[in-house]
């Protein structure tokens, strides 16, 4: 007995491995609904972000799986890719990159660093308004700050303008909504997270294996992976060092939701080679 419950998710593994080097392109057809709460059940949700509502985290209470659950509605690709393998894979991504952008963990924290995920739902203190006046399609409202709120931390008009126009709220006269509502917060992640934002691919393309890498790509050692995520999220600051806190920070969160998931990360954790976009 014992055996078999270790083999089974040995074997997965295996088996996600190498399903994972075949291009794989189906739809995953049927209710949305019961598919993404079948890979991620209320229970594994809450196994996973395992301090969220400690009074703690100044985002207790907010950050609800029915939230989660709800905005994966309005994106249905998310997660529904590919193989059983990637569309984990992808979950465990994207929710280890939000977990970074909102972690309250330390190294020696409660149940470790990679258990605080989902703490905070605004930046603290905000160095600035996050105004780019040379975004002119997205022009700044008097008075608003565009700083970090939601799962993914949302910055700058030139997000907050077209992610409200994809979501249907206000992101220039109203970006206070991304912190209030938690299912809208949620929502500017995966638009974030599914959005091309050229030159960069989308994340979503990246973590099921429809990125393409150009010339210029292979030359900065933008190939598929992990690190090809953060790189989107924030290459600028984090990739082409090595060994940057942020990016291992990053990957501790997903290589602790892979075995959650029982899963393997897949190749190129890390960006520390690759020059950002
Ligand atoms: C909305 O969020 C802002 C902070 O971004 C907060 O000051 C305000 O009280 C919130 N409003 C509601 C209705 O929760
Ligand atoms: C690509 O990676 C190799 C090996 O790590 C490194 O020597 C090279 O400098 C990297 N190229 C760029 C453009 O960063």
């Amino acid at each position: 007995m014992a055996s078999s419950s270790l083999l089974l998710p040995i074997l997965s593994l295996f088996l996600c491995y190498f399903l994972s080097l075949a291009p794989v392109n189906v739809e995953a057809q049927g209710n949305r609904r019961s598919l993404i709460s079948s890979l991620v059940s209320e229970k594994l949700y809450n196994s996973i972000f395992l301090h969220k509502d400690d009074s703690v985290c100044p985002a207790n209470n907010f950050y609800t799986y029915s939230s989660f659950i709800q905005s994966t509605r309005r994106f249905p690709k998310f997660g529904c890719t590919g193989s059983l393998c990637t569309r984990k894979r992808e979950i465990a991504a994207f929710l280890a990159q939000i977990s970074h952008e909102t972690t309250g963990g330390w190294a020696t924290a409660p149940d470790g660093p990679y258990s605080w995920g989902l703490c905070f739902k605004e930046e603290i203190s905000p160095q600035s308004i996050y105004c780019d006046a040379d975004s002119t399609e997205w022009p700044c409202v008097t008075g608003k700050s565009y700083h970090g709120r939601g799962p993914i931390q949302l910055s700058w008009n030139y997000n907050y303008g077209p992610a409200g126009n994809a979501l249907g709220f206000n992101g220039l006269g109203n970006p206070e909504i991304v912190s209030n509502n938690s299912a809208i917060a949620f929502k500017t992640a995966l638009w974030f997270w599914m959005t091309e934002q050229k030159p960069k691919p989308s994340c979503h393309d990246v973590m099921i294996g429809r990125y393409k890498a150009t010339a210029a790509d292979i030359e900065a050692n933008r190939t598929a992976g992990f690190g090809l995520v953060t790189n989107i999220i924030n290459g600028g600051l984090e990739c082409g060092r090595p060994n940057d806190n942020r990016v291992n920070d990053r990957i501790g969160y997903f290589q602790r939701y892979a075995k959650l998931f029982n899963v393997d990360t897949g190749p190129n954790l890390d960006c520390a080679n690759q020059k950002s976009f």
